[in-house]
């Protein structure tokens, strides 16, 4: 089902060779720069970002976050729009000057308000977007800032608190990875790994649900606990479960409160790919990025009508959650598949399997989907739905597991034993109803090396050569004209199984055709993540997160994770012939 043409009419820039610079490389007739940078002031009262590692809490929450990912813009007018931005997590290395060898209370403050989120209005000045410290939306939003838990799980038991009694009110975001935009104008950020930020003792009791999520009881690297008893699990073992959803943020109003939609599940949130099916229900379509863990999609229970918003505000918290189950046949790189209903009392998801109640399902929706019989699968990060609504492309990013752990067995659209580059999967609901329970599916791309590997899957599949090779797709998304952006979040040694690879990169797919074109390449030890477009698709803002050289100043600077602007040198349209 792959073709391979090289007559792409979508692709209209010459693809450029790997890189293992230090900088951001495009093709010629593009350009970059830089549009904010870890710790910016994001006020007019903020203090100006100081390298030294020394600076408190109180800059770190004026300042923009930690390790940009997911973003969204929202246009107010032809010059000016709000983006939001998730701050996925921060490395003490570059955050404090003692590099976390000797935390304060105020230190883990620091680091609780270098992650979450950032929204910024920016505003076009001589052609050029730029950040508007004055922006009304200007707004962080950290690990405690105050928010809902609202839907199906809102009020049980498994989410009080002793500071929380009722179930409902909850501190925080945090590792938030990508993200998702609602048509009446919300953000949707999703939370990640949040089991890395809680610790406890070593021996402290945890139960099976904890270590399904990867919530363990030994020091963890951000220390939180150790200040803040809110993450020992000793002391809270019911907070991990109050993290781990997705968060819908009004993006427009920095006095609002975001309310975590439960009825989405709970497990380690990549992106939320949101589509208006033909019928009004809005589906979101949901990966859950951990190696032999599942794809899932919400349909709502009610219809979105246009221009009425406050009743769409609340679509997120009714509906139905699935997860898929891939049809396989020995050596078929294509098939059918289903999806799964997660209700309580359905499917076997019943008191005797363990199950007592719709909140129990969602919380613990992991193993909700073992129990329906659901797909392990590769590592599913983003999603993103073709314009047309006819596909669905999922990045299921790489699986050293695959064929190794029980459960995890090789075939279908996870073809690979120890899958060290990752697929592209790509999917067609039955009569392009996004709400049907069937779909076929295929995949769009096999990553791999052709000059280490031939004649087998690793070489990688048709569309894929040796000047275009990559490996671990990550965040990936559609612009307005149709083209299928990829980013890369993987190896970047250049040696070995990834000799030629190079650096961490952007790639641009045309999805009819196959052809795929290596369009930008990043600098040392970063992963290109995060991509949005103005209005006018005519700048792209792209995230450089974690670079570990001197990007983007140069010389002997200290790396800060940065939003990147790409414009094309003639003003056009990224992507297009003009
Ligand atoms: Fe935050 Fe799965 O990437
Ligand atoms: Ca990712
Ligand atoms: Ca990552
Ligand atoms: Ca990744």
């Amino acid at each position: 089902a792959i073709a391979n043409s090289m007559d792409s009419n979508l692709l209209n820039f010459t693809s450029i060779t790997t890189s293992t610079s230090d900088r951001i490389t495009l093709p010629q007739g593009y350009s970059s720069s830089t549009l904010m940078s870890w710790g910016d002031p994001i006020f007019a009262n903020a203090p100006e970002f100081n390298a030294n590692g020394k600076q408190d809490s109180t800059a770190q929450a004026l300042q923009f976050g930690d390790n940009t990912d997911g973003m969204g813009i929202f246009p107010l007018s032809n010059d000016r729009a709000i983006l939001a931005i998730n701050n996925e997590y921060t490395n003490y290395k570059y955050l404090f000057d003692h590099q976390g060898k000797s935390m304060t209370a105020d230190d883990v403050k620091k680091s609780q308000a270098a992650v979450g989120i950032t929204i910024v209005e920016i505003i076009k000045n001589n052609g050029q977007w730029v950040m508007d410290k004055t922006g009304r939306a200007n707004r962080r939003i950290t690990a405690n800032t105050e928010m809902l838990l609202t839907g199906p799980a809102a009020g049980d038991a498994l989410l009080k608190t002793a500071a929380d009694p009722t179930g409902k009110k909850v501190l925080g975001t945090f590792n938030n990875c990508a993200d998702g935009k609602t048509p009446w104008g919300t953000y949707l950020t999703c939370e990640e790994n949040f089991n890395g930020f809680f610790g406890a003792q070593e021996g402290t009791p945890l139960t099976a649900d904890h270590q399904r999520y990867g919530v363990k009881a030994k020091q963890s690297k951000y220390q939180w606990h150790n200040f803040d008893p809110r993450f020992d699990l000793a002391k809270n073992p019911n907070e991990p479960n109050r993290f781990g959803w997705v968060v819908e943020i009004d993006p427009t109003d920095p006095t609002s409160t975001p309310k975590k939609r439960t009825a989405m599940g709970r497990f380690k949130h990549e992106n939320a790919a949101v589509v208006v099916n033909d019928d009004g229900h809005v589906v979101i379509y949901l990966g859950d990025d951990e190696r032999g863990e599942h794809l899932y999609k919400f349909v709502s229970k009610e219809k979105f009508v246009e221009g009425n918003d406050n009743k769409n505000r609340d679509l997120l918290d009714e509906g139905t959650l699935y997860v898929a189950k891939f049809g396989m046949q020995k050596d078929k790189l294509e098939g059918d598949g289903q999806w799964l209903e997660l209700t309580y009392g359905k499917n076997g998801l019943t008191k005797e399997n363990g199950f007592n109640s719709q909140a129990e399902v969602v919380i613990f929706a992991r193993r909700a989907a073992t129990q329906v019989g659901a797909t392990t699968m590769d590592r599913p990060e983003w999603v993103a739905v073709h314009p047309d609504k006819k596909h669905v492309f999922c990045t299921l990013t790489n699986n050293k597991h695959r064929g190794i752990k029980e459960g995890q067995t090789v075939g279908g659209p996870n073809p690979r034993a120890e899958n060290h580059y990752g697929q592209i999967i790509r999917w067609a609901p039955t009569n392009h109803d996004h709400t049907a329970e069937t779909f076929k599916w295929d995949l769009y791309v096999i990553a791999g090396n052709p000059t280490v590997h031939e004649g087998n899957l690793y070489a990688g599949s048709e569309n894929i050569t040796k000047d275009n090779m990559f490996n671990s797709p990550d965040g990936i998304g559609f612009d307005k004209a149709g083209r299928l952006w990829i980013q890369t979040d993987g190896n970047y040694s250049n040696e070995g199984d990834f000799a030629g690879q190079g650096n961490n990169q952007m790639l641009c797919g045309d999805p009819e055709t196959g052809e795929i074109r290596r369009f930008l390449t990043g600098p040392t030890g970063c992963e290109i993540t995060g991509l949005t477009f103005s209005e006018d698709q005519k700048t792209m803002f792209v995230g450089v997160q974690h670079p570990s050289g001197n990007f983007p100043a140069g010389g002997d600077n200290k790396p800060r994770s940065t939003i990147v602007m790409i414009n094309k040198d003639d003003g056009g349209v990224i992507g297009s012939k003009f």
